[in-house]
């Protein structure tokens, strides 16, 4: 099944896009070792690039500096194809952005916010997010963000119990359903096609 969908994809790349605590960086990985594509992370890199953590960033460049960073290396990922790239959650929010995440399948992994809550109350490398954060500012994000992560080519609700591995084979079988298929031959009525 995944080689079908690996020839059906002819290396689009993959963007997982969600809240943070969704496990977009999990599912790429997985995504990316069925269908031997590349697997990378925009947070993971701009951490690389500029030798800093995001919390870092946050606090030296603000938010604004941050996202400006995200935009260039989203730019730069995507003239290539068969990668898998896992977004920080507020990707969405920059227009420009979507210019690039459609160069590509986009997949929304729409998981409960109770357990974002849950999955992201001993996590303290959220700047957005302190502890406190997690009964008011996580709503307020997730409402202002939900119409933007509609926006995504495949919606994957989840419950935030499902294993890794379940919900990459759920979306190896829902992928083939939004790719655009190749258009058939004309048939001619006698069943010969010619
Ligand atoms: C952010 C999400 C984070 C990271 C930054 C901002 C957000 O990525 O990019 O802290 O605005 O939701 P994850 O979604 O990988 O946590």
């Amino acid at each position: 099944m995944e080689h079908n969908v690996q020839h059906q994809l002819q290396g689009l790349n993959l963007y997982l896009i969600g809240m943070m605590g969704a496990g977009k960086t999990t599912i790429a990985q997985v995504l990316a070792r069925h269908l031997n594509y590349q697997f990378f992370d925009t947070d993971a890199i701009i951490e690389q690039l500029t030798h800093q953590s995001i919390a870092e960033l946050f606090a030296t460049l603000g938010e604004a500096g941050f996202r400006d960073l995200e935009t260039r290396v989203l730019s730069e990922l995507a003239p290539y194809t068969r990668l898998a790239i896992a977004t920080g959650g507020g990707i969405v929010t920059r227009r420009e952005n979507w210019s690039y995440l459609r160069h590509g399948l986009i997949i929304w992994l729409d998981v409960p916010l109770e357990c974002l809550q849950t999955r992201l109350q001993h996590d303290t490398t959220r700047p957005l997010l302190s502890a406190a954060d997690l009964t008011t500012r996580l709503p307020a994000l997730l409402a202002q963000r939900r119409s933007l992560y509609a926006q995504a080519d495949l919606q994957i609700e989840l419950t935030g119990q499902e294993p890794p591995a379940q919900i990459a084979s759920h979306i190896l079988e829902r992928i083939p359903t939004v790719l655009k298929t190749p258009a058939q031959p004309p048939n001619n009525g006698n069943g010969t096609g010619s």
